[in-house]
């Protein structure tokens, strides 16, 4: 049986496990398990379903520590960060165990009498979804605790960058107490691999939702074959988040709002900062203070509390990297920083915490005078890079930010009111944040992007529902003879001949 491996990028040498590739056979008996096992999830009542959710979610509180070290050891974000991925899941769970209790439909008037109209929401079915490694117990707890609490069946397809965490991530489901066959993982590649087998899965009619987190190319394919069959994936892709900082803004704050977005997560979040827009009148003593703090961070193993950010996920996120900066920085661009490429015991980053040669580590990279024409100002990095540009005003701010295609996340700083209410109304992005940095989406707020960043679904929150359950609307008619809406309503007609004539005392 073909195999992969994860290893800790951190330390390449360490290898956490070697896993078997789910072929296309097994993928499609995961599907049939998961189409047989709905039949009875469906009809488990939904506070129960959600009861299980609370035992994960306690479950993921009690196992919080250990899970946040499999996370760290095996995509290299730093441990304070691995335990925030794991807090945003138990909050998830926390939210949606009281959906468990809502879901609530709503009892309409009829036009009709002795009628009763009624709306339910109803699981959709088999849910496939394909998920990255960068937040691998985060973004899986957003599709898969509302999906399960609103009575759909699931197989997942998790990243290769992670899969002993998404194998913690499935023992502890089944530990909270779900049925077999209602939760159901294939391990293995993307392309040509597992995440391909399960794709197919749609056109054989065995899977009724598709989520994938990912390159917005996959996405594209996976929405042009859900498209030909009738369904609306869940879609989150790529994102050139803009940040912006006005002539007014608190330049400490907003520079380490542009640290933490640019450089967190070495870059790697859907969230992460892409076009850094300064405001000509405070550029340069913006850069001043930003690049001060740049050269303070720390580097390096991620299991230190101290590091800003640690390797790249794996080896081939360090290559894309390496390839970007090649291929996107052009002449007429100014690198801010030096030096670039790959942190190694030979061009080592001055605060770096223990031995670069080990692991997959990159410098961080500022890339200046960028303009709309160029390649890097509308293409996503994944890396700890980001562009500078600079503005004259909100109006030339607004087209900047928005000019990439992708609308994922965006921030700005300033203490302007005008200035907010302008961005608010104008950026294309699903989020936004006001003196705060790029990231910083929450467990009950809506998650998604526009344009290229997504197809317009929210992940999260209230607003999730809509993915996982569909409208159900019921008449019920109780007086016992054909009533026909429309046709025989009871309105009565107004006297249209009434005029208002002078006014005169009555
Ligand atoms: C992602 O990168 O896919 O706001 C999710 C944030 C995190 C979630 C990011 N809470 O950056």
């Amino acid at each position: 049986m073909e195999k992969f491996e994860s290893r800790n990028p951190a330390n390449l040498e360490e290898v956490i496990g070697v896993f078997d590739v789910t072929g296309l056979s097994q993928v499609e008996k995961a599907c049939q398990k998961a189409k047989e096992a709905f039949k009875i999830w469906k009809k488990t009542p939904a506070p129960l379903r959600a009861g299980i959710i609370h035992n994960f979610g306690r479950l993921l509180e009690k196992n919080k520590e250990a899970l946040s070290k499999i996370v760290t050891r095996e995509m290299g974000k730093p441990l304070r960060e691995a335990r925030g991925d794991v807090q945003e899941a138990i909050d998830t769970c926390n939210f949606f165990v009281s959906e468990g209790r809502r879901l609530y439909g709503m009892t309409v008037p009829s036009e009709m009498p002795n009628k009763e109209l009624y709306t339910y929401r109803r699981p959709i079915g088999v849910f496939a979804c394909i998920t990255a490694g960068n937040f691998p117990v985060a973004v899986p707890a957003w599709y898969f605790v509302p999906a399960l609490v609103c009575g759909n069946t699931c197989v997942w397809k998790p990243s290769h960058d992670t899969p002993l965490t998404s194998h913690y991530f499935a023992e502890l489901l089944k530990k909270a107490g779900l049925p077999e066959g209602v939760f159901n993982v294939v391990f293995g590649l993307g392309a040509n691999s597992t995440g391909a087998h399960l794709i197919k899965m749609v056109e054989k009619g065995l899977v009724d939702k598709f989520g994938f987190t990912g390159s917005t190319e996959v996405g594209q394919r996976i929405g042009e074959i859900c498209g030909r069959n009738l369904q609306t994936p869940c879609l989150e892709l790529g994102g050139k988040n803009p940040m912006v900082v006005m002539e007014d803004a608190d330049l400490e704050l907003a520079a380490d709002g542009a640290l933490w977005s640019g450089f967190g997560t070495a870059g790697q979040r859907c969230t992460s900062l892409g076009n850094l827009i300064l405001h000509e009148a405070v550029r340069d003593k913006f850069l001043k203070i930003l690049l001060e703090k740049v050269s303070k961070i720390k580097i390096g193993d991620p299991m230190d509390e101290s590091v800003t950010y640690g390797p790249m996920i794996s080896e081939k996120f360090l290559k894309d990297h390496l390839e970007n900066l090649k291929t996107l920085v052009e002449p007429h661009h100014k690198l801010l920083t030096e030096p670039n490429g790959q942190i190694t015991a030979k061009k080592k980053w001055k605060n770096f915490i223990g031995d670069p040669d080990l692991g997959v580590y990159a410098f961080p990279t500022i890339v200046a005078n960028v303009k709309p024409a160029d390649k890097i100002y509308s293409t996503e990095t994944f890396g700890p890079l980001f562009n500078v540009m600079s503005c004259k005003n909100i109006n030339e701010s607004i087209a900047l930010a928005n000019g990439t295609g992708y609308g994922l996340s965006s921030a700005i700083y300033t203490n302007t009111p005008q200035y907010v209410y302008q961005w608010k109304e104008e950026i294309a992005a699903g989020m936004t944040s006001i003196n705060n940095s790029t990231t910083g989406a929450e467990a009950h707020l809506p998650f998604g992007g526009n344009g290229k960043s997504g197809n317009g679904s929210r992940q999260s929150g209230v607003w999730v529902l809509d993915q996982f359950t569909k409208w159900q609307a019921v008449n019920w008619d109780l007086s016992g003879k054909l009533q026909l809406a429309q046709i025989e309503t009871g309105y009565v007609e107004p006297d249209l001949e009434y005029r208002i004539g002078d006014p005169s005392p009555l």
